[in-house]
């Protein structure tokens, strides 16, 4: 632990990263659209928030068929975004307000307009026809092999001028780059550069375990779990297509580049199960720096689960292994609509007491709830394609509610998207005059963990679950320890641990009435409370063995 204390921390393992959507974040101009100028406008915002670095979703050149995650040149500035003279603002002011700034980086694929792609296409003995992946139909016709894409339908388009079939793991509109050839990696790496050069401070890395394939091409299996309100993409186990060992080499290589530099970050897009995950960050060598633990947005909202996961998660890591939590993001329900307005409290103190970095997603902090879109405003590919799942991104990326001005202070036109007709009483700028808002309670627990170095670096010490709650106390040698004691349902539950004694006093709960009272050895919570106790004195007491333990005694 004194070893512990005396360490530095980097500033993305002491720091809270916040998930800029740009499109839906702040627009500048009144074309209905967010932009970097927006988001200038927003900084201190951000600022007063106390987030450390602000992640973009991507903001290149792009047809926008995925709105930029299909990308016709990685090195410029989407023009409805702003100009690259935008963009070097916005980073010299967010590095003038000691903040840190962190691109989407999109290797898996381009766009099918990105020149790479066109010349791809041209002939089969274009230069980069070994750019992205081309397979002949087989004997019968058919498809290469049983793919599926991740956005509905089989993952081979054909090409009727060339007469082959191209790969892509997302849209028609995205074919995958072939990474077994080196020419393409040496390209990506060199976007990396351009960007690194200019100075910005790290990469969110997309679909990263999908960017290699076995070299077989063998069809992926059935899976058995599948059920019909699923994605048709998980009718297989996507074992061949996705998670390759050969990954691991190339991560190898991008951590190096970055590693050329100083304190840059690469966060990693996998969703994976913990222990294929946790591969990502090296073994032998280097490989990314936080690969995003999707954990809470995964999991069944069940407080016996995710304790036993943050069990499971912590012990996986080992010692340089920086930990990582995410409760939402643009591709996934809002956590308030997941779970609720009352519990989504409970996950912002989870998300800000666990030991590592969180990643917050724009407006979750003023508790914005999935907004219905009618079936003819519908605009991402994932629920164009599949209309009957309900599997839109749509609800979860609508404008930010800064206000209860028109359209909520998010753009003097029509917003791309609609906003959520309750804006005028939620919005940011009635919250922050609200000590019961969702954002005070962000801002209260933003500014403990900063002032708190058990929070914000200390250990973790699981110290309780059950059916309905979750304990465990954050700790640094000679500072305050804190035990956080979170209701994970709508009932009361009685916080009795029979494994610690503690006295100490709430310094934040979802409950403000219930702050600055002192609680000793038990705890009385209403439903969908949640607290940070600050300890005066607490000592482990031997638990009663149990029955299991007792049989396996001499
Ligand atoms: C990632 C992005 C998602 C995008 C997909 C394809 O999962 O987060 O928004 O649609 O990759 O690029």
């Amino acid at each position: 632990m004194q070893q512990e204390n005396q360490k530095q921390y980097l500033w993305w393992q002491d720091g809270i990263i916040y998930q800029v959507y740009p499109r839906s974040f702040q627009d500048s101009n009144g074309d209905g659209v967010g932009d970097l100028r927006g988001v200038i406008q927003r900084l201190d915002y951000l600022k007063n928030l106390g987030v450390k670095a602000i992640w973009l979703s991507p903001i290149y050149p792009s047809p926008m068929a995925d709105f930029g995650y299909d990308i016709s040149d990685y090195e410029g500035i989407w023009p409805t975004f702003g100009t690259m003279a935008d963009f070097d603002e916005l980073l010299a002011k967010l590095h003038a307000a000691e903040m840190k700034l962190i691109l989407d980086l999109v290797p898996n694929h381009s766009s099918d307009e990105h020149p790479w792609f066109r010349e791809s296409r041209s002939s089969r003995d274009n230069p980069k026809r070994d750019w992205y992946i081309w397979k002949d139909a087989r004997p019968d016709g058919g498809l290469p092999n049983n793919w599926l894409s991740v956005f509905g339908g089989p993952a081979w388009e054909w090409d009727e001028q060339t007469r082959q079939y191209y790969y892509h793991a997302f849209l028609v509109k995205q074919p995958d780059l072939n990474w077994r050839n080196p020419a393409v990696e040496r390209a990506m790496l060199d976007v990396m550069k351009f960007w690194l050069d200019k100075g910005v401070d790290g990469f969110r890395v997309d679909a990263m375990w999908h960017m290699i394939k076995d070299e077989q091409w063998r069809d992926n299996p059935h899976n058995p779990d599948y059920k019909e309100w699923m994605s048709t993409y998980e009718q297989l186990l996507p074992v061949y297509s996705t998670d390759q060992p050969e990954m691991h080499g190339i991560v190898i290589k991008m951590r190096k580049l970055l590693d050329e530099y100083d304190e840059r970050l690469m966060i990693a897009e996998i969703y994976l199960p913990v222990h294929r995950l946790v591969a990502y960050y090296g073994t032998h060598d280097k490989e990314a720096h936080l690969p995003f633990n999707f954990m809470l947005i995964s999991l069944p909202w069940d407080s016996r689960l995710i304790a036993a996961s943050i069990d499971e998660y912590e012990g996986a890591l080992v010692a340089d292994d920086w930990p990582n939590w995410v409760v939402g993001n643009h591709d996934q329900p809002r956590i308030t609509s997941r779970i609720g307005m009352g519990q989504a409290k409970v996950a912002a103190m989870l998300l800000l007491t666990l030991r590592g970095t969180p990643t917050l997603y724009y407006g979750d902090e003023i508790g914005m709830r999935d907004v219905p879109i009618p079936a003819d405003e519908v605009q991402d590919p994932q629920g164009l394609n599949m209309p009957e799942k309900n599997l839109s991104r749509d609800p979860e990326r609508t404008p930010m509610q800064w206000d209860a001005s028109t359209n909520a202070g998010f753009t003097a036109g029509e917003p791309w998207l609609r906003l959520d007709r309750t804006f005028r009483r939620r919005n940011a700028a009635i919250q922050a005059t609200t000590e019961y808002s969702h954002l005070c309670l962000y801002q209260k627990l933003i500014r403990l963990r900063r002032q708190e170095s058990s929070l914000m670096t200390g250990a973790y010490r699981p110290v309780y679950s059950d059916n309905q709650q979750l304990a465990y106390i954050r700790e640094a040698t000679g500072q305050p320890a804190f035990l956080i004691v979170l209701n994970l349902s709508h009932r009361p539950c009685y916080f009795t641990p029979s494994t610690i004694r503690f006295t100490g006093v709430i310094v934040v709960d979802t409950l403000p009435e219930q702050e600055q009272v002192s609680v000793k050895d038990t705890i009385g919570l209403f439903g969908d409370e949640g607290m940070i106790v600050e300890l005066d004195d607490w000592q482990p007491v031997s638990a009663n063995p149990t029955t299991h333990e007792l049989s396996a005694m001499p």
